[in-house]
């Protein structure tokens, strides 16, 4: 027993706990992380499509602003949620609408038809 006392503290001294969490700090990490979980539930479920759409605009703003207000790729601002989503299906679609629709392509082929919706309400609401 004192030998695997002594060596086991010789392993710890050659190997500083850093960032270890075990034991009762896994056990609050579990907790902290549930009700992370359950507030980001929380805040799906109740969330508006504008604000589902906000979240997968990120995924644009480089090239559109955070706005929608244009960059690499033209002004999304004062535009309809209809509008968008016709725009984003011709693009999934792999249809050309201007000279640099290859760049949309990519884009639009991971939204599905919600997502589209809600990244139209989002924009309408810019
Ligand atoms: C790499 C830069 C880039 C990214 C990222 C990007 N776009 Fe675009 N987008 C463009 C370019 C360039 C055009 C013009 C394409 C053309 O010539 O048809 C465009 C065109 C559009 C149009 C048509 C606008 C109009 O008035 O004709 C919509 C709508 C659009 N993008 C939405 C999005 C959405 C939504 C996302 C995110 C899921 C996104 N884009 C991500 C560059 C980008």
């Amino acid at each position: 027993m004192l030998l695997i006392g002594a060596r086991w503290i010789s392993w710890e001294s050659n190997h500083p706990p850093i960032g270890k969490c075990v034991g009762d700090c896994y056990e609050a990490y579990k907790i902290e992380d549930a009700k992370r979980r359950e507030a980001e539930a929380a805040m799906l479920a109740t969330a508006s499509p504008a604000d589902l759409g906000k979240k997968l605009f990120t995924a644009c703003a480089a090239c559109h602003g955070l706005g929608g207000e244009g960059g690499v790729g033209p002004k999304l601002q004062a535009q309809t949620k209809d509008a968008i989503v016709s725009m984003l299906t011709q693009y999934k679609n792999g249809e050309t609408r201007g000279a640099q629709s290859a760049l949309m392509w990519g884009q639009a082929a991971a939204l599905s038809t919600d997502d589209m919706a809600n990244i139209g309400a989002f924009v309408e609401s810019l």
